[in-house]
C-alpha cells in the first residue's frame, strides 16, 4: 500500500469579512486561525497564544505586530515569529489565498493508495 499526499482547499471566510487591521478569528477542523490583512496583504496564523491559552483575536494589532492581551507577548503575523516575550515559541503559519471572494486554506492530506 502506498501513501500519497493530496491537496485540499477549505473556505475559511469571505474576503470582505477580513478588514484591514482588524484580526478575525475562524475555526477550521477544530483549529483556531487568526486572519489579518495588513497593507492589503492577507496573513493567517494560529489564533491561540503559544505562551498560555489566550485567544489572540482579543489582542492588539499594530501593523504586522500582534500583541497578546494576557501577558503582552508580541508576534509577527507574517512569519509567526516571537518579537517580544514571554512567549518562546512561534505561531503556526497557515497557507491561505483569496479566490472569487473567498479566503481559502491549502492543506496537505495523506491518502492511502492501493
Ligand atoms: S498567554 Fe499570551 S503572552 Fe501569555
Amino acid at each position: 500500500m502506498t501513501t500519497v499526499e493530496e491537496q485540499e482547499y477549505l473556505v475559511l471566510a469571505r474576503s470582505q469579512d477580513v478588514r484591514e487591521g482588524e484580526p478575525t478569528s475562524v475555526v477550521s477542523d477544530g483549529e483556531v486561525i487568526l486572519l489579518t490583512r495588513v497593507h492589503g496583504q492577507l496573513h493567517a496564523v494560529s489564533g491561540i497564544c503559544t505562551h498560555a491559552y489566550s485567544e489572540l483575536a482579543d489582542g492588539e494589532l499594530d501593523g504586522t505586530r500582534l500583541y497578546c492581551s494576557l501577558h503582552f507577548a508580541c508576534f509577527d503575523v507574517r512569519t509567526g515569529a516571537v518579537l517580544e516575550g514571554p512567549a518562546e515559541h512561534p505561531l503556526r503559519v497557515y497557507p491561505v489565498f483569496e479566490q472569487d471572494g473567498d479566503i481559502l486554506l491549502r492543506r496537505e492530506r495523506r491518502v492511502q493508495g492501493a
